[in-house]
């Protein structure tokens, strides 16, 4: 199958071009401002996605069966600094994809996130109410009912969570942010009480290349690791795998009373409930000592870490 992948470079766009070449999927993927190589990829293009005209003439140009959006502004301290931007990647962008999709019966595979909800009434159905707390999360439920409304019969909207894994500069992941704090010198301060169901970008990726074959799954479904976990007790998994010492690699409990006006935009629970979707696809919900098992020492890390051992 032919698939147009915008957010080619970025963490999940990377492990979709991954899982989608070893399906024995076509893949063009669109880049923005990263010169990164990544493999699996059949073509690389590269495409101002907030452009709307230079979109809508690679689509027709390519053709594709299959749109998969892994392009976005993915963090809610950068859709808050630059709210312009974050709308034109984050809602623009998935309206226009899903109008093209639907004018070229395209198959549409768009990510959105459990931060639609506000963390209040956890565990979360696909039919639950969302009410989101932050900008991101508003930007995301906006993309969710327009991706619905231009082209219902052709897309999928896949929330997921919080993400793990080997991201591709070594920067951006649960145990990769804790990595950089500890070798700055820092103690990374955790919630004992904000509840996250993590899975790897990996994960979601099999999912995005299973659900761009099953043209018979549509709407919004959820895809999460097995169990929910808190902050504290995450990080303090991760720092046992590593086995590193509580000196080298501190951790700070807090919970949300600490910070109340932090906590204000940052939803206390999003458990996710997987039915339907964990039910229908081969991949299968992973454990968090299953995740842990595929991390590695973040690269730019590994310095400070082999002087710990
Ligand atoms: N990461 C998480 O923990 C998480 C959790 C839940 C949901 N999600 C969702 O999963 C999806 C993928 O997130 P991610 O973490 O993979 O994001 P990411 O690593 O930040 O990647 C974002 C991608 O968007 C591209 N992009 C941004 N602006 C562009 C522009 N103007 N033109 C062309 N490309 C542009 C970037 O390309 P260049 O770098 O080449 O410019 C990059 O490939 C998003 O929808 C996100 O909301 C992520």
């Amino acid at each position: 199958m032919k698939i147009f992948l915008t957010g080619a470079s970025g963490f999940v766009g990377v492990a979709f071009a991954e899982a989608a070449h070893r399906r024995g999927h076509h893949v063009i993927g669109v880049f923005g401002a990263s010169a990164a190589s990544v493999p699996g990829l059949a073509q690389k293009i590269v495409l101002d996605l907030t452009n709307r005209a230079a979109v809508t003439s690679a689509l027709l140009e390519h053709f594709p069966d299959t749109v998969v959006n892994c392009a976005a502004v993915a963090e809610p301290a950068q859709c808050e600094a630059d709210p312009a931007r974050s709308d034109a990647l984050n809602v623009a962008l998935p309206t226009l994809l899903a109008q093209l999709a639907n004018h070229l019966s395209a198959r549409l595979v768009h990510i959105s996130t459990e931060q639609v909800f506000d963390g209040t009434a956890a565990p979360y159905a696909t039919d639950s109410r969302p009410n989101p707390i932050n900008l991101y999360g508003r930007q995301k439920l906006l993309s969710e009912r327009a991706v619905q409304a231009a082209a219902r019969t052709f897309a999928v909207t896949v929330r997921a969570p919080l993400l793990s894994g080997n991201s591709p500069a070594g920067r951006r992941s649960l145990h990769e942010r804790l990595f950089a704090e500890w070798a700055a010198g820092q103690t990374p301060r955790v919630y004992t009480d904000e509840i996250r169901q993590p899975c790897t970008a990996g994960s979601l990726a099999e999912v995005l290349v299973e659900l761009c074959e099953r043209t018979d799954l549509h709407g919004v479904v959820h895809w999460a690791g097995h169990e929910p976990l808190s902050r504290h007790e995450l990080a303090r998994r991760i720092r046992a795998h590593f086995k590193l010492a509580e000196t080298s690699a501190p951790i700070l409990a807090i919970t949300r009373a600490d910070t109340p006006a932090v906590s204000a935009t940052r939803p206390a629970n999003l458990t996710l409930d997987l039915q339907p979707l964990a039910g229908l696809l081969k991949t299968q919900p992973e454990t968090f000592e299953a995740q842990l098992d595929q991390f590695i020492v973040p690269p730019p890390f590994r310095e400070w870490y082999h002087a710990q051992n």
